[in-house]
C-alpha cells in the first residue's frame, strides 16, 4: 500500500520563514497536542516544499526537535511524534478558551442547547433503543448498490448534488409511497432531507411566523416541539387519548393555529393510532382555517397486524397536509435520508432553506437508496423487519403480562419500535423505573400538562431478544410482580 504523506503541519504566516519560526511552530503544535504521539510527519523534502524553505533548513529543525525528544526518527520509515510527549501535552480545551466563554452565548441558543432530546444514547441497552435493528440488514446488497451508484455517477458523485434530492430517489420515493402508503404525489413534490428532524426545522422556518400558534400533541416528540420553538412559534399542547390527538380540544384551545403537528400512525410516545373520525375532523379544521398539518409518519412502515393505516395525506383533498417519512428508521440510522411530500410550489423554497442548513445530501447513498427501492430490496427488507420488530414487540408484551394485573396498560395499536407502559399512580411508576436500574424514560418528560398518571417509555427497536427478555424480567421484579417463565 502506498504510504500517506504524513500529518499536516501547522501553518505559518506568509513572508520570509526563519528557522526560529519553524522550530517554534512545530514545538508548540506538539506541546498543545495538535500533533499527537505516533503521528507520522511528512518527509523533510515535503515539509520544506510546503513551507517554501530549503531542505537543509528543514533538516536542521527536525534534527533539533529529535534531539530534544519530541520527534523520533525510524530509519526507512520516517519521522514520528515521540510517545513520551503525551506527558508534556497540555489538556486541550476548545480553542484554548477558558470556561468563561460560556458567558457570551445567546439565550435562544442556550435554550436550544439545553435540549438534548434528539441525541441518541451512546450504546443501546434496555430500554433506550428506538433506532433500527441492523443485524438483519442486507449489507452485501447495499455494498454492491453503493459501488454501482458510485460507478454510474462517476465524478458527478464528487460534486454538488441537487438540494431537492437526486431525481432518481425522488421518483423512487413517489412510487414507493403510491404502492405502499396510498399516497399519490409526483416526484416533483418530494424533497429529500437528511432527517425528519431537518425537515421539521426547515418546515417550521418556512411555514411559521414568530408568535404563530402550533398544535403539538401532549405528550409530544420533543424534536418537533424544539423545531417549532426554535422558529419562534408558540406551541400549544393538545391532549392525546386512545384515539390519538383530541382534535376538539385543539379547536377549543387554539382555533386559529397555523399548523398542527401529528404522528397519526403511532402517536409518539403513547402509541395510539389517530381514529378515522379524528383524521377527517382534523382535515376539515385545517381546510376551514387554512392551517397546515404536518403528518410525521416516522415509523408508519412498521405495523404488525392488518394493513397500514391510510395516511392523513391520502385523505386530504385541500392540500393542507404535508407528509414526512424517514429512511433512517426503516433502513439504518447513519443513512441520513428522509423526505417530505409538499405542494410543488414549496419545493424550491425548502431547497433554498436546505442549502443554508447543510447544502444537500451526498449523491452516492441517494442513488444506492433509489436502486434499493426500485429493485425491490426495500419492500423485502421492510417485510423482514416487520417480522423482526413484531416479534420483539410481542416478546415485550408477553413479558409485561404480569403487570396488567397491577393496573398497568399499554396501547393495543400493533405498531412501532417502542411501547409505553402506563399506570395511574405516577409515584409508583417512577419508583419502578428507578428500582429497575434500566435506561427508561418517563412519559412525563414528553408531556406539558400535569397529570397524576405516568408511564415508562420502552424503546426496543435495536435491542436483541436476550436484552429485551432480561430487561422485562427486571421491570417485572421492580414492579413487584413475578415474571412469567417461558417454556
Ligand atoms: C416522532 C419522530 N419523528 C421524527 C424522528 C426523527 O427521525 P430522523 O432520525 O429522520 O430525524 C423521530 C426519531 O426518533 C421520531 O420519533
Amino acid at each position: 500500500m502506498k504510504q500517506s504523506r504524513g500529518v499536516l503541519l501547522p501553518p505559518l504566516d506568509a513572508g520570509r520563514v526563519r528557522r526560529a519560526d519553524l522550530y517554534g511552530a512545530l514545538r508548540t503544535a506538539v506541546l498543545d497536542g495538535v500533533l499527537a504521539p505516533a503521528d507520522r510527519l511528512p518527509s523533510t523534502r515535503c515539509a520544506a516544499a510546503d513551507y517554501g524553505v530549503s531542505r537543509g533548513l528543514m533538516e536542521e529543525v527536525f534534527a533539533q526537535l529529535t534531539e530534544e525528544g519530541l520527534f523520533v526518527r525510524a530509519v526507512g520509515r520516517g519521522t514520528f511524534i515521540a510517545s513520551e510527549v503525551a506527558a508534556l501535552q497540555k489538556p486541550a480545551h476548545a480553542n484554548g478558551r477558558p470556561a468563561s466563554s460560556m458567558r457570551g452565548l445567546s439565550r435562544r441558543g442556550l435554550a436550544a442547547a439545553a435540549n438534548a432530546a434528539c441525541r441518541e444514547p451512546d450504546r443501546p441497552r434496555a430500554f433506550n433503543a428506538g433506532t433500527a435493528d441492523t443485524s438483519e440488514f442486507p449489507w452485501k446488497i447495499w455494498c454492491r448498490l453503493q459501488l454501482r451508484a458510485t460507478r454510474e455517477l462517476g465524478r458527478e458523485a464528487l460534486s454538488f448534488a441537487d438540494p431537492r434530492g437526486l431525481p432518481e430517489l425522488r421518483a423512487a420515493i413517489a412510487r414507493y409511497l403510491a404502492q405502499f402508503r396510498g399516497i399519490r404525489c409526483t416526484p416533483g413534490q418530494v424533497i429529500v432531507f437528511s432527517s425528519a428532524q431537518q425537515a421539521l426545522n426547515a418546515l417550521a422556518l418556512l411555514l411559521l411566523q414568530r408568535g404563530d400558534t402550533v398544535w403539538i400533541e401532549d405528550p409530544c416528540y420533543l424534536g418537533a416541539r424544539a423545531a417549532f420553538e426554535l422558529s419562534g412559534a408558540a406551541a400549544v399542547p393538545v391532549a392525546v387519548d386512545d384515539e390519538g390527538l383530541v382534535v376538539e380540544a385543539g379547536i377549543r384551545r387554539a382555533p386559529r393555529a397555523r399548523l398542527a403537528y401529528v404522528t397519526p400512525s403511532n402517536q409518539y410516545p403513547t402509541g395510539a393510532a389517530l381514529s378515522l373520525e379524528r383524521r377527517i375532523r382534523l382535515l376539515r379544521w385545517a381546510a376551514r382555517h387554512d392551517a397546515w398539518i404536518v403528518e410525521d409518519d416516522y415509523d408508519g412502515e412498521f405495523r404488525y397486524a392488518g394493513q397500514p393505516l391510510a395516511s392523513l395525506y391520502s385523505l386530504d383533498v385541500r392540500l393542507r397536509a404535508i407528509y414526512l417519512g424517514t429512511l433512517n428508521k426503516s433502513m439504518f440510522a447513519s443513512l441520513r435520508l428522509a423526505y417530505a411530500v409538499v405542494p410543488e410550489e414549496l419545493v424550491e423554497l425548502l431547497a433554498n432553506i436546505r442549502t443554508q442548513m447543510d447544502g444537500f445530501s451526498p449523491a452516492v447513498p441517494q442513488m444506492a437508496m433509489a436502486k434499493f427501492m426500485e429493485e425491490g430490496y426495500f419492500a423485502s427488507h421492510l417485510r423482514r423487519m416487520r417480522a423482526v420488530y413484531g416479534a420483539k414487540r410481542k416478546a415485550l408484551i408477553d413479558g409485561l403480562a404480569p403487570l396488567a394485573a397491577r393496573g398497568w396498560n399499554w396501547s393495543a395499536n400493533p405498531a412501532g419500535m417502542h411501547l409505553l407502559a402506563r399506570h395511574p399512580d405516577g409515584g409508583y411508576v417512577r419508583k419502578v423505573g428507578q428500582a429497575s436500574a434500566l435506561d427508561v424514560t418517563l412519559l412525563g418528560r414528553y408531556r406539558v400538562a400535569k397529570a397524576r398518571q405516568d408511564g415508562l417509555f420502552l424503546r426496543f427497536g435495536a435491542l436483541d431478544p436476550e436484552s429485551i427478555e432480561a430487561g422485562v424480567q427486571k421491570l417485572v421484579r421492580a414492579a413487584g410482580c413475578t415474571a412469567v417463565t417461558r417454556l
